[in-house]
């Protein structure tokens, strides 16, 4: 197949260029660079021999994009490029419901324009609010979110529902992700945020390069195994790998289908913690604080349906995913000091 992927040069897209290209796809990259590098595309030639067709446009530029549709006959769609900081949301709300939503409207009008029936869609946990059981199953209810962010998210799910009820050619999967974490095993992808991380691994492997003092642990008192907060974390290399299943899935034309990618199992931020000091050899000092408002206790996936619908199961463990998130971090400290 001929993949378009946008926000292809970022943390998720990236990985998942890569298992198109090893499963036999041709990808088309667009990325506005606002949360990549530009290098990331040399990466991905590195790890796989091949130069993906790479353009830095926004989504949102109908006039640019459309040009790129013009260029490739492509088969598929999947969406990544949208902003997705939690917090930063909850600050700037219009810029996140213009962005994310405006850039998957025009995407999805072009598509329509050039005939292209298939669409993988990142959605998120975050749809499932603060979910009313754990684990979490698809058929559970669609309800409010906790940020703007997450608005996006269920809105953009609403939408796309919306439109395969009149395009019964339309064939959509939305991929809700848990936590993804983790990095190539290359040590040539993986995450590492501009400033202070927001999210607990990239936070820790500063922690664990020296970068910063101590891991501020957000509560100690939710309902948990040891009170401090429990999520579902991917490998993302797993994560990309379901993105793989999910097109496969989608040329038996099956409409619009949902499924959670998480490995089912839920860790702690102190079992996190410890997993990392195993993975690395280093050391993790932390310190209780207070909860993190919008935080909920505990979100981990029932993945049931994935396996049973595309064959999806996880082969790296939390463990696998620290080491690896390690050897990148190294790896990417080792660059940037080069490059200076
Ligand atoms: C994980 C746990 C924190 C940082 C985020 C996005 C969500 C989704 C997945 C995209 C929580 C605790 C964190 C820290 C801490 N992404 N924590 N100290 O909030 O589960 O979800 O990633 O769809 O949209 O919000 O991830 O890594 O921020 O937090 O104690 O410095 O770690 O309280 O329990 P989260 P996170």
């Amino acid at each position: 197949m001929k993949v378009l992927v946008t926000g292809g040069l970022g943390f998720i897209g990236s990985h998942t260029v890569v298992k198109l290209i090893e499963n036999g796809d041709e990808v088309v990259i667009v990325d506005n660079l606002y949360n990549s590098k530009l290098e990331v595309k040399d990466r991905i030639k590195e790890i796989t021999g091949v130069e993906c067709p790479t353009y830095v446009i926004d989504v949102q530029n109908k006039e640019e994009l459309t040009k790129v549709f013009k260029e490739h006959r492509v088969d598929a769609v999947i969406h990544f490029a949208g902003y997705k900081a939690v917090g930063e949301s909850c600050v700037k709300p219009l810029e996140y419901y213009d962005n994310n939503l405006n850039s998957t409207l025009v995407l999805l009008e072009v598509m329509r324009d050039y005939k292209v029936h298939n669409f993988v869609f990142s959605s998120s946990a975050t749809v499932y609010g603060e979910p009313q059981r754990v684990p979490m199953y698809e058929s559970d209810p669609v309800v409010e979110a906790t940020s703007p962010y997450g608005e996006t998210k269920v809105m953009i799910e609403r939408i796309l529902k919306d439109y395969a009820k009149v395009d019964k050619e339309f064939n959509c999967a939305l991929l809700r992700y848990f936590n993804p974490i983790g990095a190539h095993k290359s040590g040539l992808l993986g995450e590492d945020p501009n400033g202070i991380p927001n999210n607990l691994l990239p936070y820790i492997a500063k922690v664990a390069t020296g970068e910063l003092k101590e891991v501020n642990v957000f509560g100690n008192d939710y309902d948990t195994v040891d009170g401090t907060g429990v999520r579902d974390y991917i490998h993302v290399v797993d994560l990309a790998k379901g993105h793989v299943l999910a097109l496969n899935k989608l040329k038996t034309n099956p409409g619009l289908v949902i499924y959670n990618l998480g490995t089912g199992k839920g860790t702690s931020v102190l079992e996190m913690i410890k997993a990392y000091e195993e993975a690395s050899g280093v050391k993790i000092p932390y310190v209780i604080k207070e909860r993190r408002p919008g935080d909920i206790a505990s979100s981990f996936a029932n993945c049931d349906k994935a396996r049973d619908e595309l064959g999806f199961t996880c082969d790296f463990t939390v463990l696998d995913a620290c080491r690896d998130g390690y050897h990148f971090q190294v790896e990417e400290s080792e660059r940037k000091k080069k490059a200076k």
